[in-house]
């Protein structure tokens, strides 16, 4: 599959794993896309998962036969792409390794190759012939070592996790031959699950690359984007900036119904007062990875869940410790909470929100002890009105 003159995308689709990263559930699978540079130079940009590694070698050679590579470029070293080197270098002993310092300091720990490295720093060039590279370090989206590597002959840029999302490619390969409907919600929870804590680091490589053309926008996971460039760096700005919409979501854990009930009456009243976008899960059954992707889209968040054993309820606590590692700004918080003899929950929210999350606090808690009554209704009601106008105050 050839992308632009001579580039050919020789990755592999992985429809087997569960969760990427041991976290993450893939419905509709995920690729590790890499690109070979048939030029007189031949290059490659990345590898992929090693179990894969039999059908990458097919890849290559449909390529370029037998002929040698003589670059590998490294962009990134987390294991889905850097996993197939050790195998890579028993086929192609003469390949020249180009990354960074940090790069190799991880190359020598998790392969302990260190010989025919090529040291690159900001703005450093590679000629291959026709195509002349360039390497852009943008540390942190999403490792220290993180850069990305641009073809200044045809303007495709190799960029890493960054602007990837989740999702097998069924037979397409470019964004232009594929209906990518499925793709732009799949984006935003790669995003939000994936590089989400990294805002500044990507808003400082979106700064770099504002400088540069790029045609073919090719991420090492989901298609390679040339119709929707524009819009694919556009969803990236806006995620990293945390720029919401006026939504909200409500998540609750609940055993017996009563703290969902709750939850129900809440987001009634939001719905009365105003508020179009509001989604609900209940955290026991949609993975955080999803509720973690809306929470990026929406400005508001109310969280509720039972007191458990004299502590908040087991996936609540998961849920917001995976919020408050993504280091999310600009939301707004409202909870609630259950208990049956000795209040636990509300409070520890609360503990959350103060000493990680650090949302703005709408609205008062309410906090109910075992069943409904009249005036826990009319609490949960003022709750819910009162994230209504501030989301659309
Ligand atoms: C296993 C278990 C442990 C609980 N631990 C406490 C507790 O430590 N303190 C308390 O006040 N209530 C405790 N409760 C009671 C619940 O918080 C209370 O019944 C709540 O209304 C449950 O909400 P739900 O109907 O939404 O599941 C516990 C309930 C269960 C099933
Ligand atoms: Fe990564
Ligand atoms: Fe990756």
């Amino acid at each position: 599959m050839e992308i632009a003159k001579n580039i050919h995308y020789v990755g592999v689709n992985d429809r087997n794993k569960n969760l990427f990263e041991g976290l993450w559930p893939l419905p509709n699978g995920v690729s590790y896309n890499s690109y070979l540079i048939d030029d007189e130079k031949v290059c490659l940009i990345d590898t992929v998962e090693v179990d894969f590694f039999m059908q990458f070698l097919e890849h290559l050679h449909a390529v370029i036969g037998d002929r040698k590579i003589d670059y590998l470029v490294i962009n990134h070293m987390e294991p889905d792409h850097s996993g197939s080197i050790s195998l890579l270098k028993k086929y192609y002993p003469d390949v020249k390794i180009i990354g960074n310092k940090k790069t190799f300091n991880m190359l020598q720990g998790f392969y302990q190759i260190s010989d025919d490295t090529i040291d690159v720093k900001e703005g450093d060039t590679l000629d291959l012939g026709k195509h002349t590279l360039q390497f852009f370090m943008t540390p942190m989206v999403h490792w220290p070592e993180t850069m990305m590597t641009l073809d200044t002959t045809t303007n495709v840029l190799f960029s890493g996790d960054a602007f990837g999302c989740f999702g097998a490619l069924n037979g397409g390969v470019i964004d232009r031959d594929i209906n990518t409907d499925e793709f732009w919600l799949e984006m935003v929870r790669y995003y939000s699950n994936i590089v989400g804590k990294y805002g500044v680091p990507v808003q400082n490589a979106l700064k770099k690359l504002s400088k540069v053309q790029v045609d073919y926008l090719c991420s090492t996971h989901g298609p390679v984007w040339h119709k929707y460039v524009d819009k694919v760096i556009g969803i990236y700005d806006k995620l990293s900036k945390y720029e919401t919409e006026p939504g909200l979501v409500i998540c609750y854990g609940t055993m017996y119904g009563n703290t969902e009930r709750m939850a129900e009456i809440i987001a009634r009243a939001a719905s009365e007062a105003g508020v179009k976008n509001i989604v609900m899960y209940n955290v026991s059954k949609t993975h955080h990875s999803y509720i973690l992707r809306d929470i990026f889209r929406y400005k508001g968040l109310i969280v509720g869940a039972p007191t458990y054993n004299a502590g908040l309820y087991h996936e609540m606590e998961v849920l917001l410790s995976e919020i408050a590692n993504k280091d999310i700004k600009n939301h707004l918080l409202g909870w609630f909470g259950s208990h049956c003899w000795a209040s636990k929950a509300v409070s520890k929210i609360e503990d959350w929100n103060n000493t990680r999350l650090k949302f703005e606090a709408v609205g008062e808690p309410v906090d109910m002890k075992q069943g409904l009554t009249a005036t826990t209704k009319e609490q949960c009601e003022a709750l819910g009105r009162a994230m209504a106008e501030a989301l659309l105050k």
